[in-house]
């Protein structure tokens, strides 16, 4: 396929002919421009008299949204009013979350969706998107070519388990794939057409919502076991045959369904699991990023997880590849990351059930390496002691799980300690950034899951880098709609933690910041889908492209979301 055909397939339309006129225009979000429409596109839609006369500008219209959305007391109102915005005009609300993406992303994503998804039969509005039930099994073809949407390039389904923090969802979790899906559109200029979300709704077990009489959702206890691993595989079955173009990401499926899921569909069809893959390359490059303070290679570093979660074995998997690459030895990786949870030091004289843990698994003999003799209720400040770690990362989900102690033993091994206190909501977090940086005298750099604003330390001002998986995710994803890849493979979110880590300015790294502003998002993802086009064509994983034409492409495909002429068909 030419350079120009990739293009114009994959980019918005440039004019807009509808078979609608009147009233019903206004209904449909994806032409709909409210005032913004001229006289003479309202002479041809039969829309004259049935708008106020006034023509506007987009940028008008946006400076309206903003006047309402300040209005609004509380952040869900905020969210109720950008989502009905989305309903109502959907180039608008993508123009407004493009112009204020720092500001908006917390409303229209984490942490505000939060509260959204919870109540989310009580505030729906709308519908967007699509439901698949136990009850749709043998009929997932056909209920998929129900979506209006007939392109569809990007998936994003849930099976609403594992909503961010807050557990099983029910049909609320829907409220993730929507908003992640906004963040591709704002980030990464995905086109909203081409867009899909789902929720397998395969019923709940959450008591407060099957109590609920208002509740929308199949009202059932969860599917499990063999039945639930049929829809699976009737989905995905189904996906290839009716949108056999679209990239399926994997959302907050809880641990073992993530994990299996990847492992058994990752070579059948393009997919990635964010929660395991965006987040081990957004730490990675905050890492990397690090290193370019220190000006240290990846190889030489030790690294400390607080936490053995899915979130860790995500990260050490990455990092071990990392790595690799750089020139250390199987040996030497294999120790130099020590994983510890509630038991201690993870090892292999333990009983260790899950898959990820016996895999970064130390030795009897690596331990002795490090002079540690493991024992239940070793206290980690123990384990630093002995390991010395030049890196620290939290992912427990317990406040106050990194102490002084532990902050204090690392530097009296290591310059300059990376703390990377990733845990989600704040409420959640390690340590906070204050506290690493007066426990350490300002030595360490310091990065959070969470945002934090910037930290005063002896007069000098630090910025506190957040590891968001937005810088990740709409990079890759559009690298693999554009190269049409074969599979997303681990080295492509190598490749995107290495370009992220590089996008971050000199200036930035000087007051302390790994990762760059949220504002730059669009730059960050332009050029993370550049470098793994690239990837994909030079390791026959995807379309061959020049670098040049994989640039091209990138940056021509980047939907900015601005109004086109619309006329009525003849
Ligand atoms: P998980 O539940 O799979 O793992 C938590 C782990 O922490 C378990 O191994 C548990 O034994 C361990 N743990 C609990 N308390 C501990 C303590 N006091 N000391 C040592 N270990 C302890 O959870 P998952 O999915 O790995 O997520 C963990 C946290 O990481 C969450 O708060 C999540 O929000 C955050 N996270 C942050 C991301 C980011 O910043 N981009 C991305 C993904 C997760």
């Amino acid at each position: 396929m030419s350079v120009p055909h990739i293009i114009r397939e994959l980019r918005g339309p440039e004019h807009i002919r509808t078979k609608l006129t009147g009233v019903p225009v206004l209904h449909n979000p994806a032409i709909n421009k409210g005032l913004a429409f001229s006289h003479e596109e309202r002479d041809l839609l039969r829309l004259t008299g049935v708008l106020p006369p006034a023509v506007m500008t987009i940028e008008q219209q946006v400076a309206l949204a903003q006047e309402h959305l300040s209005a609004k007391a509380t952040d869900l109102e905020k969210y109720i009013y950008l989502a009905t915005l989305q309903d109502r005009n959907e180039t608008l609300f993508y123009r407004l979350l493009v112009d204020n993406l720092a500001k908006l992303m917390p409303i229209v994503y984490t942490p505000t969706v939060g509260y959204a998804c919870r109540q989310f039969s009580h505030i729906f509005r709308y519908v967007r998107g699509i439901w698949i039930t136990p009850d749709d099994a043998p009929n997932i073809r056909k209920v998929l070519r129900n979506y209006p949407g007939h392109d569809i390039r990007l998936i994003v389904v849930t099976d609403n388990e594992r909503i961010l923090g807050l557990g099983d969802q029910g049909c609320g979790g829907m409220g993730i794939p929507v908003g992640k899906l906004a963040l591709y559109v704002g980030g990464a200029g995905i086109h909203p057409s081409k867009t899909l979300p789902v929720s397998l709704d395969v019923g709940t077990n959450n008591e407060t919502l099957l109590n609920d009489p208002l509740y929308m959702g199949y009202r059932k206890p969860r599917l499990t076991g063999q039945a639930y691993d049929d829809l699976i595989e009737a989905f995905v079955e189904a996906v290839a045959e009716v949108f056999p173009h679209a990239v399926v990401q994997w959302e907050d499926f809880k641990n073992r369904n993530a994990f299996h899921i990847l492992d058994q569909y990752h070579k059948r069809l393009p997919c990635f699991n964010d929660d395991i893959q965006g987040t081990a390359a957004v730490a990675l490059a905050g890492i990397l990023a690090s290193l370019r303070i220190v000006r240290e290679p990846i190889a030489d570093q030790r690294i400390m997880y607080v936490g053995a979660g899915a979130a860790s074995g995500g990260i050490a998997r990455l990092v071990r590849l990392a790595m690799i690459a750089d020139g250390a030895t199987e040996e030497t990786v294999h120790r130099a990351q020590v994983l510890t949870d509630t038991h201690g030091v993870i090892h292999e004289g333990r009983e260790l059930g899950e898959p990820h843990k016996r895999e970064f698994a130390l030795s009897l003999r690596d331990l002795a390496h490090y002079g540690i003799k493991p024992r239940e209720g070793m206290r980690p400040e123990e384990v630093i002691a002995a390991f010395k770690p030049t890196v620290l990362i939290g992912a427990t989900a317990v406040p106050g799980a990194f102490t002084q102690a532990m902050i204090q033993e690392m530097c009296r091994h290591t310059e300059r300690p990376l703390i990377m206190p990733l845990s989600n909501p704040t409420s959640k977090c390690e340590c906070t950034p204050a506290d690493a940086l007066e426990w350490s005298r300002g030595r360490a750099v310091v990065a959070t899951g969470s945002p934090f604003v910037d930290v005063m330390h002896e007069g000098r001002r630090r910025i506190i880098g957040q590891a968001n998986n937005v810088f990740i995710f709409p990079g890759v994803g559009l690298a693999a709609i554009v190269s049409e890849a074969k599979e997303i493979t681990q080295e492509m979110f190598l490749v995107a933690a290495r370009t992220l880590s590089e996008f971050v300015s000199h200036e930035r790294l000087v007051e302390g910041a790994i990762y760059p502003d949220q504002s730059e998002l669009r730059e960050v993802s332009r050029r993370i889908a550049t470098e793994v086009v690239i990837y994909a064509s030079e390791n026959h994983l995807g379309r061959r492209l020049t670098r040049e034409d994989a640039a091209h492409i990138v940056k021509e495909v980047m939907w900015f979301p601005d109004y086109v002429p619309v006329a009525a068909m003849e």
